[in-house]
């Protein structure tokens, strides 16, 4: 993972995690990065975690984004991950497991709750942390297009009742965009936050 990195990591993240995607010419997701992050901090502090899980997952969730498409499966494999079939029809999927990695190799990042949190951050999973499911919905919330995201007025309805009930909205919103394929965690957590409310 170190291979990736084009200088040595000063310890200050935003700055660390900025010129990196920056010389990968990926700006528009350093902006990103640093938009989630602060929607992860705000969203920590309502819900009573340290807001520094949230603004350092905020960082770095999608820091894979600078490895090559078509290196990801392969990548993965070395490192004796398990490749489901959606996995390899859209390599995009595996940047949250390929992040969290990152996280851990090249940033140092030893906090479980922070690295399970960027690990599930497209997908979510079932019996989720508080984390996952704020990081989950400060990426949507913060979403990486030009326009305001369809789903946004839905979603943060759906906040002022919990962070389950934003998640669920959010998946069933998706599914019913017609996914390509589903993955199993999406799937999993649709029906975990299902029984939750049932
Ligand atoms: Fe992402
Ligand atoms: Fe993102």
């Amino acid at each position: 993972m170190k291979a990736y990195l084009t200088t040595d990591v000063t310890g200050d993240l935003k700055q660390d995690i900025t010129e990196l995607l920056v010389a990968y010419q990926y700006s528009n997701v350093a902006s990103h990065s640093i938009q989630v992050a602060e929607e992860a901090e705000r969203l920590c502090i309502r819900y009573g975690l340290p807001k520094e899980w949230g603004y350092t997952a905020g960082l770095l969730h999608d820091i894979s984004v600078i490895i090559p498409n078509e290196e990801r499966v392969a990548l993965c494999q070395s490192y004796q991950m398990v490749v489901c079939e959606a996995e390899k029809k859209i390599p995009m999927i595996l940047h949250q497991r390929l992040s969290k990695l990152m996280a851990v190799e090249c940033f140092q990042i030893e906090n479980k709750e922070i690295t399970g949190a960027i690990e599930c951050h497209t997908t979510l999973r079932a019996n989720p942390t508080t984390l996952d499911l704020i990081l989950f919905i400060a990426d949507k919330i913060q979403w990486d297009q030009a326009d305001s995201p369809p789903y946004l007025a839905g979603l943060l309805l759906a906040l002022e009742t919990s962070l389950e009930s934003a998640a669920l909205y959010f998946i069933n919103w998706m599914f019913a965009q017609g996914v390509l394929v589903k993955h199993t965690w999406a799937v999993e957590a649709q029906l975990w936050l299902e029984h939750k409310f049932v």
